[in-house]
């Protein structure tokens, strides 16, 4: 009689947790069951600006009440299944409250939010990347400038790993908004020397005793404070911040889907700075 009884008591339990877990549907499985799917993207988007913007910023931005969702913060909670949980749940302690919106709805605004913090490469750019090299190396003039696997120029950063270290965001803000203020290494200088030459470049290890001079060869000059007369730094950065009026609208699309898509794999890292130490 009494096995019957616990018998019926744990049944009982189980029931009443199969209930709870119902009515708390949390998530089955780690990783996100819709993926990077766009549509779902999109309409987390949309849940998001509706539900979560009264704290958050519009469009994953710092919002009044709660911090960025999107890049450029070391984010605490990192796995799909840590944000379903922080959604559904609220961070007890904090001012996060839980939403007891569907499993699926949970998921968008997951997809939404991992979109925004995904690296270019992880965002399944649309274009065709093959225009876009064209475009880097021809009309865009990308390819005086920047180099990508060994070949270009040397006044910006090298591109090789753009796609797998950038956001799509931030690769399209260097395209269309001027940085400022300018990144260290990229100021633009004009010098004037003691003997009246005028020259222009990007300064490099720039100090009170001497300054690096990469000029518009690629070649890199050493002057001692002594040997200038006059050192101007430009207000603006030599990277062109218009290509979304230069380009035609595919041709602007073409060349993201082209540099979201420059990675290094890890592999090929190792294995070049290992070449690199045999030097
Ligand atoms: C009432 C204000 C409020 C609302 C509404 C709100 N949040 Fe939050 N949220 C916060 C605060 C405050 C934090 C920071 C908690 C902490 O200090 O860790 C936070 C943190 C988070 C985090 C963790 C941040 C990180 O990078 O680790 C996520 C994810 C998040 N919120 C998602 C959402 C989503 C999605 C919605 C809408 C469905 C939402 N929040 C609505 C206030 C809010
Ligand atoms: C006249 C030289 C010049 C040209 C032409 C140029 N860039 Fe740049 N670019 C720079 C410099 C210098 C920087 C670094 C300073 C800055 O961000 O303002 C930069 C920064 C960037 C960045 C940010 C990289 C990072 O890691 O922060 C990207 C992406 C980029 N350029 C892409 C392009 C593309 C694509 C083109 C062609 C459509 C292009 N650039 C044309 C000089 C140039």
């Amino acid at each position: 009689m009494r096995f019957q009884a616990i018998q019926c008591a744990v049944a009982g339990a189980l029931f009443v947790s199969a209930l709870l877990a119902q009515r708390n549907a949390g998530p089955a499985s780690e990783a996100n069951p819709l993926g990077h799917d766009p549509q779902a993207v999109a309409q987390g988007h949309e849940l998001y600006n509706h539900n979560c913007t009264v704290c958050h910023g519009l469009n994953g931005a710092a919002g009044d009440r709660g911090p960025a969702l999107g890049a450029g913060r070391s984010h605490v909670i990192r796995t799909d299944k840590a944000l379903f949980e922080a959604i559904q749940n609220g961070i007890p302690g904090t001012a996060m409250p839980p939403f007891s919106l569907p499993a699926t709805d949970i998921w968008k605004v997951v997809a939404y939010i991992r979109s925004l913090r995904a690296t270019a490469s992880d965002a399944f750019v649309p274009g065709d990347a093959a225009r876009g090299e064209q475009i880097f190396w021809g009309q865009g003039r990308c390819g005086n400038c920047h180099m990508i696997r060994g070949r270009g120029g040397i006044s910006g950063p090298d591109l090789s790993n753009v796609g797998g270290e950038r956001t799509l965001e931030s690769i399209r803000d260097s395209l269309t908004k001027p940085k400022q203020p300018i990144p260290g290494g990229y100021q633009p200088v004009e010098v004037v020397t003691a003997d009246g030459r005028r020259l222009s470049g990007i300064a490099k290890n720039d100090n009170n005793f001497s300054l690096q001079l990469l000029d518009s060869h690629d070649r890199l000059q050493l002057f001692t404070a002594g040997e200038l007369r006059q050192v101007l730094y430009a207000k603006q950065s030599l990277m062109p911040s218009n290509y979304d009026r230069v380009l035609k609208p595919s041709e602007f699309q073409d060349l993201l889907a082209f540099l979201s898509r420059q990675v290094v794999h890890k592999v090929e890292r190792r294995r070049r700075s290992e070449e690199d130490d045999e030097q």
